[in-house]
């Protein structure tokens, strides 16, 4: 081990799913590099929208207010030294299980600063048509820039690939470029 906590977070409500496979790529180069790589499913968890209710930012140790599956998340997310967002694209941008977790991460900010701010960021997607402009990708990757800008954090890198059906995502060149970004991840910081 190198010290160094990756944590990845799966979009993809399906068993085998094109995003997922990409991820564990990732997560097979952070191991192979010796860092400690933690999975979680989002569509496994129970993650409610963010409610705008402000109590987080009233609060003064920026706790959220829902009391669902991130209130376990988000100490992963502070300690973690890089997160791996792993989505589909719908409808040309991350799914909404993946969004309704990013939009949680409002809490995260305090006058102290945000939680994620100085942390290794890394975007993996799947999606059904041939390119990251048709599929729509592209938006998500813009949304992904702006968020890891704004958050302050360092992006390590982008895989992306075309896969319709679950599992079919095995482009050899995609596949390696995730483990390499793995291996980035864990060397990074
Ligand atoms: C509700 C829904 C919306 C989708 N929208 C798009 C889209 O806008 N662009 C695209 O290229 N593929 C779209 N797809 C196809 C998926 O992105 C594709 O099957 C991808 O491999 C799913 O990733 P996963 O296997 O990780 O779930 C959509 C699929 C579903 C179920």
């Amino acid at each position: 081990m190198n010290g160094k906590h990756i944590v990845i977070l799966k979009g993809s409500p399906r068993e085998q799913s094109n995003s997922s496979i990409l991820a564990d790529q990732v997560a097979a180069g952070a191991k192979e590099a010796g860092a400690e790589v933690e999975i979680f499913s989002l569509s496994k968890m129970e993650i409610h929208p963010c409610r705008a209710c402000e109590a987080c930012h009233a609060s003064a140790d920026s706790q959220c207010a829902i009391q669902d599956d991130m209130q376990d998340l988000f100490p992963k997310l502070r300690a973690a030294d890089g997160i791996v967002i792993a989505s589909p694209i719908y409808w040309f941008t991350f799914n909404a299980q993946t969004k309704a977790c990013i939009d949680r991460w409002y809490s995260l900010e305090s006058p102290q600063g945000n939680a994620l701010a100085d942390k290794q960021f890394a975007l993996v997607l799947a999606y059904g048509d041939t390119d990251p402009y048709s599929s729509g990708a592209v938006n998500a990757i813009r949304a992904f820039q702006d968020m890891t800008h704004y958050l302050r954090a360092t992006v390590a890198g982008i895989v992306y690939g075309s896969g319709g059906e679950a599992g079919a995502i095995q482009q050899p060149k995609t596949l390696a470029k995730a483990y390499e970004l793995g291996q980035k991840l864990a060397a990074s910081g």
